[in-house]
């Protein structure tokens, strides 16, 4: 690691090179003045020409010797995990060049980019018609919005669409727009200038709301409601096996926000899985079968992650009385 990013000093700021490779944040935890000794030649093109042709050279040599990419993520805190989750959709040596694009524009093929950093020309969102902000946290989220439409034309349909606008570029957020891609639900990524360039995503927006917030279960009796919840946690496991088979993407943060029903009447008709950011998504082997996950998520009844889930959330708390 340490050996990586000592070599992306040569690159960082000033010289265009092949080190894209290697970790795009170390200008993140290198000292500043790191960076400065390699780039006071900055604006005199041959010096660049020059460091361009040597930082190639050293690269090149570096890639071969120290980028292949570690099968063993050991940044993963794997605690039980099984041998078939791979590891969190933010460890970077997920990702390629392509991921660490999503959200700015390469420039003299670095990619060490940042929305803020002046070298690198953030990739734009445009034609963003901002709705409103919605009432959702997390960790590194800056903020939700609705969105009055997308795009030349507007053309996607602006109730399809919701739009995670991140505070900085970085894994999570890159991690986060990789998962979203694989299992199909990223219609784009970039900066929004209407919001300082900030980063964000904009993804389709998925059906439904979470079960404790349907009028059926509010107004349902706890007998009513254990069913309903029995019957989300059944397509909820259905679901993410068969996302986690076909995208190899697992869906971990199964609290009941994340878990969209659509109801017919009191039966619960479909649900929808969203927030594929860290923690607690993952990137699986290819090799994983529905079986795999139908064990680990305890899909099976009764199971002991299933009666946690089923219970000890506070929705499960009975409607006041009227
Ligand atoms: C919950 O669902 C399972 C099947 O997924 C079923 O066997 C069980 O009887 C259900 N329990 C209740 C309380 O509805």
């Amino acid at each position: 690691m340490v050996r990586s990013a000592n070599i992306l000093l040569i690159a960082d700021g000033c010289c265009p090179s092949l080190i894209i490779y290697n970790d795009p944040f170390a200008q993140y935890y290198l000292p500043f003045s790191f960076s400065r000794i390699f780039c006071w030649s900055e604006g005199l093109s041959s010096m660049r020409i020059l460091y361009s042709i040597l930082s190639s050279i050293i690269a090149t040599f570096f890639i071969s010797a120290y980028a292949a990419p570690p099968r063993n993520l050991d940044l993963v805190q794997r605690g039980d995990l099984p041998a078939w989750i791979q590891g969190e959709v933010d460890n970077p040596s997920f990702f390629i060049k392509k991921d660490k694009e999503a959200f700015c524009e390469s420039q003299y093929l670095m990619l060490s980019c940042s929305a803020s950093s002046n070298r690198i020309s953030a990739k734009q969102l445009r034609n963003v018609k901002l709705g409103e902000r919605l009432p959702v946290g997390g960790q590194n989220n800056f903020a939700v919005y609705s969105l009055k439409g997308y795009g030349y034309g507007l053309r996607f349909r602006s109730s399809n669409l919701i739009m995670k606008v991140f505070n900085t570029v970085n894994n999570a957020a890159i991690g986060e727009a990789k998962a979203l891609n694989a299992v199909g639900d990223l219609v784009a990524s970039g900066t929004v200038k209407a919001l300082g360039s900030k980063p964000a995503i904009i993804m389709r927006k998925k059906p439904g709301q979470p079960l404790y917030e349907t009028q059926a279960y509010k107004a349902a009796r706890e007998i009513v409601r254990e069913k309903m919840r029995n019957q989300t946690y059944g397509l909820m496991c259905n679901e993410i096996s068969t996302v986690a088979t076909k995208t190899y993407v697992l869906h971990d943060d199964n609290n009941p926000a994340n878990i969209l029903v659509t109801m017919d009447g009191n039966a619960v008709k479909s649900v929808a899985l969203v927030d594929y950011g860290p923690p607690q998504t993952y990137f699986v082997s290819k090799s994983v079968t529905k079986a795999d996950v139908s064990k680990y998520c305890g899909c099976e009844y009764p199971s002991s992650k299933r009666y946690v889930w089923e219970h000890e959330f506070p929705y499960v708390t009975p409607p006041p009385r009227t």
